[in-house]
């Protein structure tokens, strides 16, 4: 395997970086054979992580699959992604799990943990298999892309959580109250563009919910994408009464607001759905303040034929893992809301803490580390082209941006994962 030196980088905080790759790691001294990297002008960061990602395989291949959905996380500076497990079949078992994590080594483009359901086949009836699996070394359990609305079961899978040592994370959407038809905001745009409206206290009374369930168990609850003001408000009361519950915002949360449905592009078309800009003001605030722990992509990959016809009947989701720094440039560091170490936080140490797999993740680039690290231009910029791009997918909500465009280089457990060079 090729050694590298990378010369002329600087870290999060400015400093100047001499940085090895000797085997795979990270070293104090350049290997011989070293095949010199010029870094001037870059900042080299640690891998980010995303604790949810859609790779749609096995069962979804016309969309994505482990190796073309690792191949975007590759181009956005991602070392480590979640895999969601709404895939069919679910990801409700421990050979199902090992099965998605084998893809992920033989893609070889980043580290692919598996998340396994919180129920069988994400039906919402009975628990999966959860100690057996979190033996198995599964970390994150989810139904994302449904809601747990049985709070009995959430219960049981939150007192696991706590016995486990692992994270529970909620799609949190009460599927009665924002009914199967809800497209749009409600609060924002969904009246005036003829859709059903997808209320926000469809997404704040689960979480409220499930903060409670967090302290009655002393389990570790994640809240999946939040949007609104008043998730934000929930999660803060529940941080500061010492429950144990971190959440995540999307990158298209935090850039796009409701207003790009207004031509009824399905593109825009995701769940939960973009928000007006009074939400949008309050997510960025609260990922600025530490209330929102994270940024989870929630990369969802849709082939063509999910997103023809009409608004109302397309496929939700929207991809996200090759612009998500982009996204968080714009909105939190070219508004002055946080530096380029708080962005290391969000997308790169956070996750890796919260979900336990700081072994190989989150690091700081030190010696004797696993070589995950991304360099990253801080000014370049440039349009978002959707055929540039590694997904099989075409459903990139930031087509024709003019964004930041920073990933320069990813290096995956010392191998170039990702070069524009
Ligand atoms: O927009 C979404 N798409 N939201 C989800 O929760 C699921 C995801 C998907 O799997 O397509
Ligand atoms: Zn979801
Ligand atoms: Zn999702």
């Amino acid at each position: 395997m090729t050694n590298y030196r990378i010369t002329g980088a600087r870290s999060a905080a400015g400093d100047p970086l001499q940085l090895n790759i000797v085997d795979g790691r990270l070293a104090a001294e350049p290997a011989p054979d070293a095949e010199l990297i010029d870094a001037d002008g870059l900042l080299a960061l640690p891998g980010f992580v995303d604790m949810h990602t859609h790779l749609r395989e096995p069962g979804f291949e016309a969309s994505e699959t482990v190796a073309t959905g690792t191949a975007c996380a590759a181009r956005g500076g991602f070392t480590g992604v979640f895999a969601m497990a709404n895939t069919d079949p679910v990801t409700d078992s421990v050979d199902r799990a090992a099965h998605v994590a084998e893809l992920g080594r033989e893609a070889d483009n980043a580290e692919v943990f598996p998340v396994g359901s919180i129920t069988i086949g994400l039906a919402g009836e009975q628990l999966s298999p959860i100690a057996a699996m979190a033996d198995a070394g599964v970390k994150m359990f989810s139904d994302d892309g449904r809601c747990v609305m049985n709070s009995a079961l959430m219960r049981r899978a939150l007192e696991l959580s706590a016995a486990h040592q692992v994270v529970i994370a909620q799609h949190s959407q009460d599927h009665v109250l924002a009914g199967p038809d809800a497209a749009a905001d409600e609060a924002s745009v969904a009246a005036e563009l003829g859709l059903t409206g997808w209320p926000w206290a469809a997404e704040s009374t689960i979480i409220a919910r499930d903060v409670q369930l967090a302290e009655l168990t002393s389990g570790r609850l994640h809240c999946c994408h939040i949007t609104t003001a008043e998730s934000v408000d929930v999660v803060r009361w529940a941080k500061a009464r010492g429950i144990k519950v971190t959440a995540e915002v999307t990158p298209h949360h935090l850039l796009l607001g409701s207003d790009r449905l207004s031509g009824l592009d399905t593109t825009f078309k995701v769940n939960p759905p973009l928000r007006g800009s009074e939400d949008i003001e309050a997510l960025r605030e609260a990922l600025a303040d530490g209330t929102i722990d994270v940024i989870g992509t929630d990369h969802a990959p849709h082939d063509l034929s999910a997103k023809q016809g009409d608004f109302a009947h397309a496929k939700p989701g929207m991809l996200g893992l090759e612009q998500a720094l982009a996204s968080v440039v714009e909105t939190m560091i070219n508004t002055g809301r946080m530096t380029w170490a708080d962005v290391v936080r969000v997308m790169s140490t956070a996750p890796a803490q919260i979900t336990g797999t700081t072994n190989t993740q989150g690091g700081s680039l030190r010696p004797g580390e696993v070589a995950n690290l991304v360099l990253v231009d801080p000014i370049r910029r440039a349009v978002v082209d959707r055929e540039k791009s590694s997904s099989k997918a075409r459903n990139n909500p930031y087509h024709g941006l003019e964004l930041p465009d920073p990933i320069e280089m990813t290096f995956y457990s010392g191998h170039l994962s990702y070069s524009r060079r």
